[in-house]
């Protein structure tokens, strides 16, 4: 199969207005799956994907993520390339446009998987990383909700209002012509999250995972959640050692996230095949697919 497949998403949870989101997620899928049909690689896909969500302030991660107790906003990313095993993260970083670019870089010349906060930074400009001021971050529907958080006294959610709860994060996952597998995700955390608190995005194996033996996933959620049950290697060992495809292997992984941890969230993946699938434990989530030449966005 020479096929290329495509899949991003744009956070889990009860999406209020999915409207909102739909053209953006068919442009981005697009031209994502335009670069692989010209013979990009999975991992350059990923990354232009998740850049693009990131520069999108629909969404909860780069510009438009959500603030900290502080006010703050503080990013998380991570990559992973199926055919090296090479991964790269960046955790609690402050003023880097694109985390998800920072993260590649960590991967392919820092020499380790995972740089925080401050010495991330550092590392952003030696590279010579663009920053931006906080007002770029910074949109007023953050600030808004985080005032609403604070009143009600919640920490844990994107949204505090029960009819509007998204668990941000974005991501993506693919499959190239070569038949090499990738997976990037990235996010503002959680509103009102403790100063220091990391969830699941920069952890290789819980909120990302790519291996060309099975699939590339990335997770969307309460990150605690994903963490616990490392839920996104979960998720590739029922490709790897139960033999199951991309639609039965998301969904087993997320009854595993609720039976194991009642656990809220969702993910996304491709298989070794090209095949996609994507399941949640929440009311909703926003993905777009490209498979089989189509593209398919879906915000239930
Ligand atoms: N899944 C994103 C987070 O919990 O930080």
């Amino acid at each position: 199969m020479t096929d290329v497949s495509l899949m991003i998403h744009g956070g889990a949870g009860a999406i209020r207005d999915p409207h909102r989101y739909q053209a953006s997620l068919r442009a981005i899928v697009e031209s994502g799956a335009g670069l692989l049909a010209e013979g990009s690689s999975a991992l350059e896909a990923v990354v232009h994907c998740v850049a693009l969500l990131e520069d999108d302030p629909l969404y909860n991660a780069g510009r438009g993520s959500v603030l900290n107790a502080e006010g703050a906003v503080l990013c998380d990313a991570s990559i992973m390339d199926g055919r090296t095993l090479k991964a790269g993260a960046v955790a609690a970083v402050r003023g880097v446009r694109n985390p998800v670019r920072l993260a590649y870089e960590v991967m392919g010349k820092s020499g380790h998987v995972l740089l925080v906060g401050a010495g991330a930074e550092r590392f952003a400009r030696e590279q010579r990383f663009e920053f931006e001021g906080e007002d770029y971050f910074r949109t007023e529907e953050r600030v808004a909700q985080l005032a609403k958080a604070k009143r009600k006294h919640e920490t844990a959610l994107d949204h505090s209002d029960p009819a509007d709860t998204k668990l941000g994060t974005v991501g993506a996952v693919a499959r190239d012509r070569n038949g090499d597998l990738a997976a990037a995700t990235s996010t503002g955390g959680v509103v009102n999250q403790r100063f220091g608190r990391v969830g699941d995005s920069p952890l290789i194996g819980a909120g990302t995972f790519a291996d060309n033996l099975s699939c590339a996933v990335s997770c969307t959620g309460v990150g605690e959640d994903f963490i616990r049950t490392a839920l996104a290697r979960t998720a590739a060992c029922f490709v790897e050692f139960r033999s199951m495809q991309a639609e039965e292997a998301a969904r087993a992984a997320i009854g595993y996230l609720v039976d194991r941890v009642d656990g809220h969230g969702g993910l996304i993946l491709v298989d070794r095949e090209g095949r996609c699938g994507r399941a949640h434990s929440t009311p909703g989530m926003l993905t777009a697919t490209f498979a089989a030449g189509g593209v398919r966005v879906e915000t239930t």
